[in-house]
Formats: C-alpha cells, sequence, structure tokens
C-alpha cells in the first residue's frame, strides 16, 4: 500500500506526475460538468482531529469531483470523547469497508504510526509540526503555473517557520524542484539549527529576502503552537515582519503574494497585499481540488501504468 505521508518520502517525478496528473483534472474542472466516474466504486473518510477549512473542504470536492462516496468525521462530536483511540477509531470506520483515509491530526508523526497498523492508502492532511504535503504540492503547482516552472525560482517563507508544517513540506517540495529557498522571520521563529538541518538559506531581514525573492510564502503565527511569546505583541510582529502594499510597492521587482490560509488579516499580511494583483491566494485554493485529486488518483491503485514512491 502506498501513502502521501510526506513530502520528504517523494522524489521530484514523483511530484512531476502529480502535476501532470493535476494539469489534466484542472481541465476536468474547467467544463460545466466537473465531473469523472475514475474513483466512483471508491469509499475515501476524511478523518479531521483538528479544525480545518480549506483542506478538508478540499479534499472532500476532489473526492466527489472522481466520483467516489465519501464520509467525513470530526473528533470533536465523536467517540473519541470518551476515549476511544486513534487505531480504533480509524479501524472501526475501515471494518464499513472504507478504501482510503485522508487525515488531519495535532500529533506529529500521527498518519506514520496509523499506516503501520491499517492496510488503505492514508493520505496527510497536515500533522502537528511535520509536513502538510498537499499544500506544499498546490502550492508549488501554482508556482509553476504562474511562472512557467518551479526550477531556478527564488522563493522566500515568511514568519513562523519552526510550528509550520507548511514550511517544511513546501521546504523538502521546492528544493526537490530545484527551487532556492530563503526562510525569513524573527529569530526565535527560525532556530539556526533547523535551517542548517534542511540546507535553506536564512535572513531576518525582511525587506533584503523580498528583494531577493521572485515568491513570497507568508506563512501565519501558529498562536495555538507557541510555548513562548515570540515579540511583546503581535503588533509589534507585524511592524517588522508584516507584508503590506506600501512595502511591496517600494521593491524594485513585482514579488508573487501567497498564503496558505487562514490568514491574520493586518498581523502577517494586510488585506491592501492579500487583495492586491500580486496575490495568488484563492489561485493556490482552487489549484489544491486539482492537486488532491491527482494524488488520490494516483494512490488509489486504479493507475496501472504510474506509481508514486510515497512510503
Ligand atoms: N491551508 C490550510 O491547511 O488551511 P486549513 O487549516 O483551513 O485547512
Amino acid at each position: 500500500v502506498k501513502h502521501l505521508l510526506g513530502i520528504r518520502d517523494l522524489q521530484r517525478s514523483d511530484i512531476e506526475t502529480i502535476f501532470q496528473t493535476a494539469d489534466s483534472f484542472k481541465d476536468v474542472l474547467q467544463r460545466p460538468i466537473k465531473k469523472v466516474p475514475t474513483l466512483r466504486d471508491t469509499t475515501i473518510v476524511n478523518v479531521f482531529f483538528e479544525n480545518s477549512t480549506r483542506t478538508r473542504i478540499s479534499f472532500e470536492l476532489a473526492e466527489k469531483r472522481l466520483g467516489a462516496d465519501v464520509v467525513n468525521f470530526s473528533a470533536s462530536g465523536s467517540s473519541v470523547s470518551k476515549g476511544e483511540t486513534l487505531i480504533d477509531t480509524v479501524n472501526n470506520i475501515l471494518a464499513m469497508k472504507v478504501d482510503m483515509v485522508v487525515m488531519r491530526h495535532s500529533a506529529t508523526g500521527a498518519p506514520h504510526f496509523l499506516s503501520k497498523h491499517i492496510d488503505v492508502p492514508i493520505l496527510n492532511a497536515g500533522d502537528g509540526i511535520n509536513e502538510h504535503p498537499t499544500q506544499a504540492l498546490l502550492d508549488a503547482f501554482s508556482i509553476r503555473e504562474k511562472l512557467g516552472s518551479v526550477e531556478g525560482k527564488k522563493v522566500a517563507i515568511v514568519g513562523d517557520i519552526m510550528h509550520s508544517r507548511v514550511a517544511l513540506s513546501n521546504i523538502y517540495c521546492l528544493k526537490k524542484l530545484g527551487a532556492e529557498v530563503t526562510v525569513v522571520g524573527p529569530p526565535t521563529l527560525i532556530p539556526k539549527y533547523l535551517a542548517n538541518a534542511l540546507g535553506v538559506n536564512v535572513t531576518y531581514n525582511l525587506r533584503e529576502a523580498l528583494e531577493w525573492c521572485d515568491v513570497a510564502n507568508v506563512l501565519r503565527i501558529q498562536l495555538e503552537r507557541l510555548k513562548m511569546p515570540l515579540f511583546s505583541s503581535l503588533r509589534e510582529y507585524s511592524l517588522v515582519y508584516g507584508i503590506n502594499k506600501q512595502l511591496l510597492d517600494s521593491l524594485h521587482k513585482e514579488v508573487v503574494i501567497m498564503h496558505p490560509g487562514p490568514i491574520n488579516r493586518g498581523v502577517e499580511l494586510s488585506s491592501d497585499a492579500a487583495d492586491s494583483k500580486q496575490s495568488i491566494i484563492l489561485q493556490q485554493v482552487e489549484n489544491g481540488v486539482a492537486v488532491r485529486m491527482a494524488a488520490l488518483y494516483l494512490l488509489s491503485g486504479k493507475t496501472p501504468n504510474i506509481t508514486v514512491t510515497g512510503n
């Protein structure tokens, strides 16, 4: 059984296969009837132990556009509150003849753990501070669409690198595709050891990073994961690391602005920057459906001539 647990497990050729497949599905999504019967005989459960808007709806839409039967599970309101374990929860769902699992969990490694106990494909929809592979795929797919390729492009990832699974998956994905990556943010959120281990450039100077990059992927401060205050206030963070239109207009180039959402407007990104024509934030969301259709299709086992190496 193949899973999509993280970008770290993938080869560049796997990512390119996902993109080529997503190109086809993006064409399907432009048609009046946005559906194909590819996974008509497949039942997929979306198991969310952590809140989500984009990822959950995007996966559900992707599954329905592929013709799959879809079941949604949220930990809140379930028997998890009575003490049922993760493995028992998922095995009970699988006993009802479910073929694939999409899972988000606040614990790092939860889908990896689960993959050792069940024998259907698992797609990681975000695990703690580890990885969010489909977000990184849709981000890179959106850069490729906007700039023609990812190879050789300069991407700055801005903000809370330490707590962001989006940052980690993006770094793996962008480097595999030949982009140059710089991380920028306060030193408290970018430990040197982390940047060194990941093989990316580090700067604590936002303007320097923006003057350098083609694309800035701006991250939310993960307040729910912060163990200590990063600045005296979010206002102070915003003054030093917030991006607004005035700052973008003062640069010597036009930088493409990305954000995985949800945006804390006025903190990491002002509304005039988020909603500017430099922003491709809603294109990222649109592309998420096609990219997730591709990932689901390629992992479903219904593609006799295509394989991906996810473990
Ligand atoms: N980008 C992202 O993961 O958003 P959600 O938390 O709303 O799914």
